[in-house]
C-alpha cells in the first residue's frame, strides 16, 4: 500500500482499541522473568560456550604482535579469535569503526580477541592472558583543541543552511545574544548490556542478540562476514533498552558468531558493562554558538546555530542545528555543522540525536533572549513562533501546535507564580526556580511490512521484524490489528523480531510506533479483503465486528470463515512525497521545578510536566511511559551524565554505572504528562506521530533555565554539577 494522499475515515477511527490506555502485553512475561532475552537462550540452545571480549589498551595506533599460547593453554578454552584468524572481515554499511581491531586500532577497547572457554569464568580468566603489543600513535581527543580544524561535513542532510543575510541582520539587530554551550560525551547506559548467542548450522549464523533494527544487523552481519543475506537470521524478541546503542550490529554479535565457528558449536558474549562505554557507540560531546538578534519587542529577526562535534574518520556529526532550522521563526537565519576528527570511541545516535543536544543549548539561549527583552520566556516562545517552515516559506506543518502545548503547560504548571526575578524564592535551605523550553522533535516515516493470518480458530497472528525495545511496540500493533479485524485484545498474537518475518521500520528515531503500526493497517487491509473474498462478501462494504464480517446483512463469524484454512493477508506500508510537501514535526512544552541547596548548591527537580502534541496517541499508557522515561533522560543530561574524556590517553574514564551517573527514583519527583487531543491525516493511516524522543527534547534546558531562575547563576556547560554552580554563586552573610 502506497500512502500518497492524506488519510481519511478508516476503521482505526473506530478507537476501540486503539487509543486506550491497555496494559503492555509483555509486562507479565518481563515481570515473571519468563521474556527470554538474548543472553538467556539456555532453552533453546543449551550447550552454549562463552565468549569474552579482550578491548584494546591503546586509542590509536597497531597491534604489532598477538601471543595468545598462553590463553590457549589456560583451563577450558575452546578457540580465540583475533584478525589474524578470523579470515576476511568486511564492514558494516552502519559502523564507522571495525568491530574487530587488527592490525589497526581505531579506538580504545575496540575488541581485538575474543576468547572462547566452557565457562564464563574460564573465559573471563583467560582473557587476560592474551597477550597483545601495540605501537601507539598520536590521537586527537579534545573536541575544544580539534574545533579549528572542524570542517563542514558530508551528510544526507544539508550541513549549513543560509537564508536572507543573517550577518546584516543580527548587526542591524537591537537586541542581540552571542552565547556558547557545550554538551558532553554521554552514554546509552541501557539496562540490558549488548549481549548475543550465535549458532552455526550447514554455513547459516543464528544469532539471538539485544538489536533494535534486524534488517540493518542482519543485512550488516552478511556483509562483515562475506556470506549470503539468506544465510543469517537474527532473533530479537526482547529488549532491554536500546537508545540508539543497539541501532547496528556491534561488536558482541560479531564475535559470537566468529567465536561459534572457531568452536565449532553455539557461543553467547555479553558485554560486560566496563567495556560497553568505550567499545559501543555514544552521544558525542558538542560545542554550539547560537546568535539571536530581535526587536525591541521580541521579534526574532536573526538566529543562527553553529554545531561543533567529533567523530573517528569516515564518522557523522551531531545534527545539534536541525531544530533550529525550523522551531521559531525569523528572517536572517545560519546553521552550520562542524565535523572535526577525533579518535574516541565511534560517536552516533543516541535518542533524539541531534534535537537532544540542539534544543539543550538552544532552550537556554532562548530564555536568556526573553530576559535581556524583559519578556516572559514563554510569552517570548509563543510571539515567535511560526505557521510555515521559516526556510521555506508557504510549506507548512502538518500539525503545530506549538503555541497550544505551551499555554497549556503554563496554565496547569502555574506559570503566572514565577518570579521573574531570579534568586528571590525560599522553601526553607532551597531556592527556588521554574524553568521552562520548548519541545520539538522531527517526525519521519520509514517503509513498514507485516504479515497479519487468521488462524482457524478466529484469532489473529501478527508477524513483523519490529521490535520491542521496552516501548510498548508488541502492544500497540496488537491494537491496530483488533481495531483492524475487529476483534478483542486477547484474540491477537505478535511475533516480532525475527528475520524471517517481513521487514519493519524498526525501533528508531521515534517513527517506530507510527510506521510499524502502519504495516500492520497495510498487511490487515490486505487481510480483509482476502477474508470477504473467502466469506462471498462485497469486499468494498465488508465490516469487521465482533469477531465476524458482515455486509449485505450477511454475518460470518471469522473462524468460520477460516474453516477451510487460514487466510494470509502480508504488505508493506510506502509513503510518497507528503513529508515533502508538508513538515511534519512534533511539538511540546516542557515546565521543571527545581529546588538548589543554598549551602551545596545540590540541585533537586521538584515538579516535571510536559505537554505533548504528537498525533494520535496510540495507546496514552505507553506513551506516557515513553515521555516519562525521557524527561527523566533529560535530567540526566541536566544533572549527570558526563563521558570524562581521558585527553592523554583517548578515552571514558567513567565507563561504569559507579562512575556514570544516571537519574534514580529518588532523582525523579512527580512527573506530569498531557497529550493534546490531535490526529495528522498526513502521517500515515494511524495518523500517529513519534513521542518516545519528544519527550527528552528541551528537557535539559528548562533544568537549567530552573536553576538560573532559583539562583541567578547561568551555567552553560552541561552537566549543571554542583561545583559549576558554586563558584559562582553570590556571598551570603
Ligand atoms: Mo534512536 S537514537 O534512533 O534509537
Amino acid at each position: 500500500m502506497k500512502f500518497t494522499t492524506p488519510a481519511t475515515t478508516n476503521p482505526i477511527d473506530q478507537l476501540k482499541v486503539v487509543g486506550q490506555p491497555v496494559d503492555r502485553i509483555d509486562g507479565p512475561f518481563k515481570t515473571t522473568g519468563t521474556a527470554r532475552y538474548a543472553y538467556e537462550q539456555h532453552e533453546t540452545v543449551p550447550d552454549a560456550a562463552y565468549g569474552y571480549v579482550v578491548g584494546a589498551t591503546i586509542a590509536k595506533g597497531r597491534i604489532a604482535s598477538i601471543d595468545v599460547e598462553a590463553a590457549r593453554r589456560s583451563p577450558g578454552v575452546l578457540a580465540i579469535v583475533t584478525y589474524q584468524n578470523a579470515g576476511q572481515l568486511g564492514k558494516g554499511k552502519y559502523n564507522t569503526a571495525k568491530l574487530l581491531a587488527g592490525p589497526e586500532v581505531e579506538h580504545y577497547h575496540q575488541a581485538v580477541a575474543v576468547v572462547v572457554a566452557q565457562t564464563f569464568e574460564q573465559a573471563r580468566a583467560a582473557a587476560p592472558l592474551v597477550k597483545v603489543r601495540y605501537v601507539e600513535q598520536k590521537g586527537e581527543y579534545d573536541l575544544e583543541r580539534a574545533k579549528k580544524s572542524a570542517r563542514l561535513p558530508k551528510t544526507d542532510d544539508k550541513p549549513e543552511t543560509k537564508h536572507g543575510n543573517f550577518a546584516a541582520g543580527f548587526a542591524g539587530a537591537p537586541v542581540k545574544l552571542d552565547a556558547t554551550y557545550t554538551t558532553p560525551d554521554q552514554s546509552h547506559a541501557m539496562m540490558e548490556p549488548h549481549a548475543s548467542v550465535a549458532a552455526w548450522n550447514d554455513g547459516k549464523l543464528t544469532l539471538w542478540t539485544s538489536n533494535q533494527m534486524i534488517h540493518w544487523g542482519t543485512q550488516d552481519m552478511a556483509k562483515t562476514l562475506g556470506i549470503p543475506v539468506e544465510n543469517v537470521r537474527l532473533i530479537s524478541p526482547y529488549i532491554g533498552g536500546g537508545f540508539g546503542g543497539k541501532l547496528f550490529l556491534r561488536a558482541e554479535a560479531l564475535l559470537a558468531a566468529l567465536g561459534a565457528r572457531a568452536a565449532q558449536r553455539p557461543v553467547k558474549v555479553n558485554l560486560t558493562r566496563a567495556v560497553m562505554f568505550n567499545n559501543t557507540t555514544h552521544r558525542p560531546a558538542t560545542i554550539q554558538r547560537i546568535r539571536i538578534g530581535a526587536t525591541r519587542e521580541g521579534r526574532i529577526t536573526a538566529i543562527a546555530h553553529e554545531s561543533w562535534s567529533g567523530d573517528l574518520p569516515g564518522g557523522q556529526p551531531e545534527t545539534a542545528v536541525q531544530q533550529t532550522r525550523l522551531l521559531y521563526a525569523g528572517e536572517h537565519r545560519l546553521t552550520r555543522l562542524n565535523l572535526a576528527v577525533l579518535d574516541l570511541p565511534e560517536a552516533n545516535a543516541m535518542r533524539a540525536p541531534g534535537e537532544a543536544p540542539g534544543m539543550m543549548a538552544l532552550e537556554i539561549a532562548i530564555d536568556e533572549m526573553a530576559e535581556k527583552l524583559k519578556m516572559d520566556p514563554v510569552t517570548f516562545r509563543i510571539v515567535n513562533d511560526t505557521t510555515s517552515d521559516p526556510e521555506k516559506p508557504g510549506r507548512k506543518f502538518s500539525q503545530r501546535r506549538f503555541v497550544e502545548c505551551m499555554r497549556q503547560g503554563a496554565e496547569r504548571f502555574g506559570w503566572n507564580k514565577r518570579n521573574a526575578q531570579p534568586g528571590q524564592v525560599r522553601d526553607g535551605r532551597w531556592l527556588v526556580g521554574l524553568g521552562v523550553a520548548s519541545a520539538f522533535r522531527n517526525n519521519m516515516v520509514m517503509k513498514s511490512a507485516a504479515r497479519v493470518r487468521l488462524e482457524r480458530n478466529g484469532s489473529v497472528t501478527v508477524e513483523t521484524d519490529m521490535t520491542d525495545i521496552g516501548t510498548g511496540s508488541y502492544t500497540i500493533i496488537a491494537q491496530t490489528a483488533a481495531e483492524m479485524m475487529g476483534l478483542p485484545l486477547e484474540r491477537v498474537a505478535v511475533k516480532l523480531g525475527d528475520s524471517t518475518f517481513p521487514v519493519s521500520a524498526g525501533s528508531g528515531g521515534q517513527w517506530g510506533g507510527n510506521s510499524s503500526t502502519a504495516g500492520v493497517y497495510a498487511a490487515c487491509v490486505k487481510l480483509r479483503e482476502a477474508i470477504a473474498a473467502r466469506a462471498g462478501l462485497d469486499v468494498a462494504t465488508a465490516e469487521f465486528v465482533d469477531g465476524a464480517v458482515r455486509a449485505g446483512g450477511r454475518s460470518v463469524p471469522l473462524a468460520q470463515v477460516a474453516q477451510g484454512g487460514e487466510i494470509v493477508g502480508e504488505d508493506t506500508m510506502e509513503y510518497g512525497d507528503l513529508d515533502k510537501k508538508f513538515q511534519q514535526s512534533t511539538f511540546g512544552a516542557h515546565f521543571v521545578e527545581v529546588g538548589v541547596d543554598v549551602d551545596t548548591c545540590e540541585v533537586r527537580v521538584r515538579r516535571m510536566l510536559a505537554v505533548c502534541a504528537a498525533g494520535r496517541i496510540l495507546n496514552p499508557k505507553s506513551a506516557r511511559s515513553q515521555v516519562i522515561g525521557a524527561m527523566t533522560m533529560g535530567v540526566g543530561a541536566a544533572l549527570m551524565e558526563d563521558l570524562v574524556v581521558d585527553k592523554r590517553r583517548g578515552f571514558f574514564v567513567n565507563h561504569d554505572l559507579a562512575g556514570y551517573e544516571v537519574p534514580v527514583h529518588a532523582d525523579i519527583p512527580h512527573q506530569e504528562v498531557v497529550f493534546l487531543d490531535e490526529t495528522d491525516p498526513v502521517s500515515s493511516p494511524m495518523k500517529a506521530k513519534g513521542v518516545g524522543e519528544l519527550g527528552i527534547c528541551g528537557v535539559g534546558a528548562a533544568v537549567a533555565n530552573a536553576i538560573y531562575n532559583a539562583t541567578g547563576v547561568r551555567i552553560r556547560d552541561y552537566p549543571i554539577t554542583l561545583d559549576k554552580l558554586l563558584s559562582k554563586m553570590p556571598l551570603r552573610a
